[in-house]
């Protein structure tokens, strides 16, 4: 096959999410909150809390990328890289990317390695392992958003402007080299604005003092997620429809010619507010923030997961991700299914 001409495409896609479900009315119980407030301003209904002693950031991962390997007809030993994208890994170090490589049972010394860059992760990852196959270093690709939030969070009345907003999952897919002529991945585009970095924030544990550990201890309201809402919001209602334009754009594409588009479930006012932007239908954008909340890395997964399972994308649909989130960092990748 001639690389300069290679693309990869998706050949499998799987997502696993933890099975205890939390309802808007659950967190009722536990913060002064209202699902009319949840709902309204982000559409969020219920999501799903990690089961501690059962579910960890790379057993999850495992779980999806079974999944993903079986749609594409391959085994883990196929496997020849790993990409993990993920803000809340198992340990401070190493990343996810070796653990997950351990739950799948490869033995060989495959490389591994961890992208963290929020709710932006899943579409850097992809970025990242499209490289390698074009390239034609490797044929198969893991690509992985895993994150366990409901461990960090603030569940409290202080900390209900977040912790609402957040869920538990993951979702996984497989690269292959495309065989089909101006199939599969057709442009990745990458961006980042780090001036914005402390608008989206979990600061602890941060290495840049003395006695870290003994700081975190007496300072641990830095170790739960601070987030300037507002401020995200309105830039993210500028950043997504820019770079889905940016990729419509490089591949002489208009928005009419998306037959689905899976933004990142950051929340619903802002995928409406993209949908609207970007003079889409209802069948041509794809959410479902209301029964999983915001999963960052993993939202843009699973949502592609679940559209491939509805039925919702086709063999030959032009199908658009897009994500914005913290850094800020925010992304996309145009594909020919
Ligand atoms: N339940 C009830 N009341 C609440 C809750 C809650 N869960 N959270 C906050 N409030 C209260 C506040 O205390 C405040 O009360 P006050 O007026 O008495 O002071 C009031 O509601 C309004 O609070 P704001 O923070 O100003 O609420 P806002 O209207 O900005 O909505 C929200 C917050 C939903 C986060 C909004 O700013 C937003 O949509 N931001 C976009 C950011 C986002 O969605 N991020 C997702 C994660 S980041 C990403 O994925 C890119």
């Amino acid at each position: 096959m001639n690389n300069t001409l290679r693309h990869s495409e998706i050949a499998g896609v799987g997502h696993y999410v933890p099975e205890r479900v939390v309802t808007n009315a659950d967190l009722t119980t536990l913060m002064d909150t209202t699902d009319e407030w949840i709902q309204e301003r982000t559409g969020i209904r219920e999501r799903r809390w990690f089961e501690e002693g059962k579910d960890t950031t790379a057993n999850m991962a495992a779980n999806a990328a079974r999944k993903a390997l079986e749609m594409a007809g391959l085994t883990p030993d196929d496997v020849q890289m790993i990409v993990f994208a993920t803000l809340s890994p198992d340990y401070f170090f190493p990343g996810s990317g070796v653990l997950l490589q351990r739950e799948l049972g490869i033995k060989d010394p495959i490389p591994a390695f961890d992208v963290r860059n929020q709710c932006s992760g899943f579409v850097y990852a992809l970025s990242m392992a499209d490289q390698f196959v074009k390239t034609g270093m490797y044929d198969t690709v893991l690509v992985v958003g895993s994150e366990i939030h409901s461990s960090g969070l603030d569940i409290s009345t202080r900390g209900r402007g977040v912790s609402v907003i957040f869920g538990d999952g993951a979702g996984a897919v497989v690269l292959r080299p495309s065989t089909r002529e101006g199939h599969g991945i057709l442009s990745t585009h990458l961006h980042s604005q780090g001036e914005h970095a402390e608008e989206l924030i979990v600061k602890e544990p941060g290495s840049n003092r003395n006695n870290r550990v003994e700081y975190v201890m007496a300072n641990e309201l830095d170790m739960y997620p601070y987030m300037n809402g507002q401020n995200v919001f309105k830039h993210a209602v500028v950043r997504f429809p820019q770079v889905i334009r940016e990729a419509l754009d490089q591949n002489g594409y208009e928005s009419k010619d998306i037959d689905m588009l899976i933004p990142h479930q950051a929340n619903l006012r802002i995928t409406q507010y993209v949908q609207q932007k970007m003079g889409l239908t209802d069948d041509k954008i794809f959410s479902n923030i209301q029964r999983y909340g915001n999963t960052t890395a993993a939202s843009v997964p699973i949502a592609l997961s679940e559209a491939v399972q509805e039925g919702r994308i086709k063999r030959g649909d032009l199908v658009c991700l897009a994500a914005f989130g913290s850094g800020f960092t925010w992304a996309s990748a145009l594909i020919k299914w």
